[in-house]
């Protein structure tokens, strides 16, 4: 008998093409350390080792499960470089499969998105159940060695939370819920799985997808990149909140005056989400959850964005709202408002993120380092930089200079804010 698992090609571990001392500088506490070397927003050894050890190496998500609610309902998610098959069984399970047939490895589903009662490749008409399982092909009943039973579409690992889809394409990682940590206990009064989207923008950055994941952890930048988001929440507003596992979260502070972020500040009669709070009600909740969504809750709507890294210089960034359908089936809402105010300040960010990409390429250019209001950024990037030291270290986030004690880390853990970490 043939071996034919329904697995994936051995996955080699890739070897980090940098070493700890070029990392080194990074690693230190916030005041004294620089930023990431700029070659790791350039050079296409780093990206692939990123790509095949972090995005294809543990849980990354990919999707919503809204886009696959009935049977035969599907959408295709674009991760290290796959365009995975994310669909709905007739069991009403959700799978997970790469989409490659596997006769000659033809693409075998085309449409982004769409209903299907079973999968057909479009080369030589290979038929897939959703379930995964190949129907006996034509022409190959006498074929020595073949049992169609075992050349199914191969399937990964999958899982939900809030409404969120993830996949593991190593099969190796933790559950789910001990991979994102806090952040899994920190938003358990919200149903954000009941919340459906209203709008959908893709944009194309021409910058390494780490400058944008960067971005999102600062408002340094806004008062003079985001007038319009500095005067609803101040750029210096806000604090951390418990940050273990995959994600790193933190709030800023909508002003009394004003209610969301939307042009105006106003919800335009929108109630507040189910769930929140007299202090949700004045935050903005902002999470990294590595490596690639930005998650934004607001008062009364939900914001994802997915970064899907392209090639070193360029990044898909896909963003989308969320409502609750309750509002959404009144006659009066409208949601533009809201939509329009992250469209720009989208826009803003993509400018700034590619005039970053240009320059750290120019020869002049050496690590820069980070100002006081910056420690977020810091703590992104030393995720990034002990996965590429791979040495075991994970480095303490949250260390400001080198004089503070451990008791004095500990004490400013649970108030510090992400815009004033040095000032006291
Ligand atoms: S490659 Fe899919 S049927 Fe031939
Ligand atoms: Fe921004």
């Amino acid at each position: 008998m043939v071996d034919a698992p329904a697995k994936p090609r051995q996955r080699l571990v890739p070897t980090s093409p940098l070493e700890p001392q070029e990392v080194a500088l990074v690693r230190r506490p916030t005041l004294h350390a620089s930023v990431l070397p700029p070659r790791t927003f350039h050079d296409q050894n780093v990206f692939d080792y990123e790509q095949e050890a972090w995005f294809a190496g543990a849980w990354a998500s990919v999707g919503r499960e809204e886009d696959a609610r009935h049977p035969g309902q599907y959408f295709l998610a674009p991760l290290a470089g796959e365009n995975l098959i994310v669909v709905r069984g007739n069991d009403g399970q959700l799978r997970g499969f790469y989409n490659v047939c596997r006769h000659r490895g033809a693409t075998v589903v085309e449409e982004t998105a769409g209903t299907l009662p079973r999968f057909q490749c479009p080369y030589h008409a290979w038929v897939y159940d959703l379930d995964g399982k190949l129907k006996q092909p034509r022409h190959t009943e006498l074929l020595e060695d073949f049992d169609p039973a075992a050349w199914g579409l191969v399937p990964v690992r999958i899982a939900t939370w809030q409404g969120i889809v993830y996949v593991d394409l190593s099969g190796a990682a933790e559950p789910l819920d001990l991979f994102l940590g806090d952040i899994t206990t920190e938003f358990t009064r919200f149903d954000l799985g009941a919340l459906r989207r209203v709008k959908r923008i893709d944009y194309d950055v021409k910058a390494n997808w780490k400058a944008i994941v960067e971005n999102f952890q600062e408002c340094y930048h806004c008062p003079g990149v985001h007038p319009q988001l500095n005067r609803i929440t101040p750029y210096n507003s806000g604090s951390y909140l418990p940050s273990a596992g995959a994600a790193m979260n933190s709030f800023m502070e909508v002003l009394p005056q004003f209610e969301t972020l939307s042009m105006s500040g106003a919800a335009d009669g929108r109630a507040p989400m189910a769930g929140m709070t007299d202090d949700d009600h004045g935050r903005i909740y902002y999470s990294v959850i590595w490596p690639n969504q930005l998650f934004s809750l607001h008062p009364d709507y939900l914001m994802l964005h997915w970064v899907t890294p392209l090639e070193p210089g360029r990044t898909a960034v896909r963003c989308e709202w969320y409502f609750d359908p309750h509002e959404m089936a009144k006659p009066d809402f409208n949601p533009d408002d809201a939509i329009e105010f992250w469209d720009l300040t989208n826009r803003q960010d993509w400018h700034v993120c590619e005039l970053q990409q240009q320059g750290t390429k120019s020869r002049a250019y050496t690590a820069g380092r980070y100002s006081s209001m910056e420690s977020s950024v810091h703590g992104f990037d030393l995720m990034v930089a002990d996965r590429y030291a791979a040495d075991g270290v994970i480095t303490p986030q949250g260390r400001v200079s080198k004089q503070e004690s451990t008791a004095a880390v500990k004490a400013r853990a649970n108030r510090v804010s992400p815009g004033n970490a040095a000032a006291d």
